[in-house]
């Protein structure tokens, strides 16, 4: 049997009713028996500041050595202002941190936009992967997931409507298995 693999999904939105938290829930119940997704939160860590690294607050250890133990790594984020929210880039930054011994290094990656605008969080999506790179994730390229229109796919239990968006999704959670198995080191 294939090993079952701990994938760490960092939603990009702290609000309550997220359309990317409901997002990354429809991943969860999609993803082929050979993944887990594990929701880890980042409204709690504090705002990274380099001081912080001589003696770091818990909330940073907790976050890195849940990051540095997952197979793999998923954001699901929308948009802000065209770039990625404040909460996921601060994640990012304490996860890379202290320098040399970043917890993102050699997860593969997948990202997931989701907006209730038409170009489905285009932006955050390639700003997102911009970070990637220099945090040596391999991201997957194809296929690329801007989900637009999002916030007419759920229902007000969170629960996706939309046949065809759920194929779709299924779809990219079998690509990114694969993924995984290919890139893992
Ligand atoms: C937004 N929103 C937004 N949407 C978008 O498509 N492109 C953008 O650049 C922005 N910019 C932006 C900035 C800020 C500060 C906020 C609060 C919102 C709208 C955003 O897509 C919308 O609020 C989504 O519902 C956010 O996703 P969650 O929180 O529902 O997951």
């Amino acid at each position: 049997m294939d090993k079952i693999r701990d994938v760490a999904v960092i939603v990009g939105s702290l609000r309550k009713d997220s359309i990317n938290r409901h997002v990354a829930n429809t991943l969860a119940e999609l993803a082929p028996a050979a993944m887990k997704l594990n929701i880890i939160e980042i409204g709690q860590l504090p705002i990274y500041n380099q001081d912080g690294d001589e003696n770091p607050p818990a909330a940073w250890t907790a976050f890195r050595d849940r990051i540095r133990v997952a197979d793999a790594v998923l954001f699901v984020t929308p948009e802000h202002n065209r770039s990625v929210p404040a909460a996921l880039k601060n994640a990012l930054d304490i996860g890379s941190r202290p320098y040399g011994k970043s917890a993102w290094s050699g997860k593969p990656g997948a990202v997931v936009t989701a907006s209730p605008g038409g170009i489905g969080g285009f932006g955050a999506n390639h700003h997102l992967r911009q970070s990637l790179v220099f945090l040596d994730v391999p991201a997957m390229a194809q296929p690329e997931a801007y989900i637009g229109g999002a916030d007419k796919l759920f229902d007000a239990n969170g629960k996706l409507t939309n046949d065809g968006t759920r194929k779709f999704l299924q779809g990219f959670m079998q690509a990114y298995a694969v993924w995984i198995a290919t890139n893992a080191r």
